[in-house]
């Protein structure tokens, strides 16, 4: 069965040599390069990752200076890219690399595949791409342009059908140029067999023979088992104002957004009236003025917050201090929530409310 998909590594070379697509991290070869983009590519948008790509690597240009960022700079670097658990493991993996590799990013896929934040996707896309070794990069593009090709209707989200994938591409990819080969894939995933509507099978190499293409049954592959429903969580966030600086929360270090600063907040849709009793008297804060802020909403991957805000201006003779003392809160002013702490886009629109002046607020 393999053997029949050896024929498709040369269309594949050559259909990539005239349209692979034009990407800031194809521009030279460089395994820092490589491995930043692979981590920032994992669940986000190639379009999505374009700024943050230049941006992060001028400030952090190689693997030490990214080992010994300061915490705050990295988050700050990531703010808005989400699934923030992949810069942290990026910087551990860059002090293991520093500690136990000279500096120099392994060349090897099991090496690779050891650090935290690479499992076996991330480590062959490096190993191939940087260093030219054959191993394939199987990832949710590359099973659903071959589960197609091959009509297989396998359960990808079984680790035995990735594993399967993982082992006939390693049988065919060419030992010439297999991040090409890779990445080759990668783009008809993402520009021709594309995972919504109608493939462009028109624009494809493996048209001729792609089984699904033939039965008519690329809308029924690849195969994944419903997702469950995402969980809907109200939430009521507070935008607490006080001598012109306004309170950020540490969230727990475990769970969502875990050890991210936020705007305080509670669950479910508090009144005002609860807010002041249940919230601030018992930290010992008083407002002088409550006002509502639109209702916003945002889509993690398993959960969907949807949000209520109040704007409260803490009366001038509050004090703080028990609230601060922890750590746990600090009062920051605008000019800190746009240079220096990482705000998560969950609370997008009450941090653009703080930034660009509150003109949505109304009495309550
Ligand atoms: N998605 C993940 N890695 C990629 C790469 N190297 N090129 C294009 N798309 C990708």
């Amino acid at each position: 069965m393999v053997e029949d998909y050896r024929e498709i590594v040369s269309y594949l070379l050559h259909w990539y040599d005239y349209n692979a697509r034009v990407l800031p991290w194809r521009e030279e070869r460089n395994p820092y390069h490589t491995w930043v983009s692979e981590i920032m590519l994992q669940q986000t948008r190639v379009e999505a990752v374009r700024g943050y790509y230049y941006r992060f690597l001028e400030a952090l240009p190689d693997v030490k200076a990214l080992a010994e960022a300061p915490e705050e700079q990295l988050l700050k670097l990531w703010e808005g890219l989400g699934y923030y658990s992949r810069v942290r493991n990026l910087q551990k993996a860059a002090q293991v690399i520093m500690r136990e590799h000279g500096g120099s990013i392994p060349a090897d896929y099991e090496l690779l595949r050891s650090l935290p934040g690479i499992g076996n996707y991330t480590a062959g896309a490096i190993a191939s791409i940087a260093y030219g070794i054959p191993v394939p990069a199987v990832d949710g593009n590359v099973l659903r342009v071959m589960k197609r090709v091959q009509g297989s209707r396998d359960d990808i989200t079984k680790d035995a059908v990735k594993r399967q994938l993982q082992a006939d591409l390693q049988v065919i990819i060419p030992k010439e140029r297999p991040g090409d080969f890779n990445q080759a894939v990668m783009d008809i995933g993402a520009t021709v067999c594309v995972p919504n509507g109608k493939p462009h099978c028109e624009d494809c190499p493996l048209m001729h023979l792609c089984k699904a293409f033939h039965e008519e049954s690329y809308g029924e592959i690849p195969v994944k088992p419903t997702k469950k429903e995402r969980r809907i969580e109200e939430r009521t966030i507070f935008v607490i104002e006080w001598d012109g600086r306004y309170l950020l929360g540490k969230r727990p270090a475990r769970g969502l957004l875990a050890g991210l600063w936020e705007l305080p907040g509670a669950a479910g849709r508090l009144t005002a009236e609860e807010v002041k009793r249940e919230w601030l008297q018992c930290r010992g804060l008083e407002a002088e003025q409550i006002r509502r802020l639109p209702e916003a909403k945002h889509i993690f991957s398993h959960v969907e917050w949807r949000m209520i805000a109040y704007a409260l201006k803490l009366a001038k003779h509050s004090d703080p201090e028990k609230l601060l003392a922890s750590g746990e809160y600090h009062f920051v002013t605008k000019e800190e929530i746009r240079n220096r702490y990482a705000l998560p886009s969950a609370f997008a629109a009450y941090a653009e409310q703080i930034l660009n002046g509150m003109g949505k607020a109304e009495e309550v």
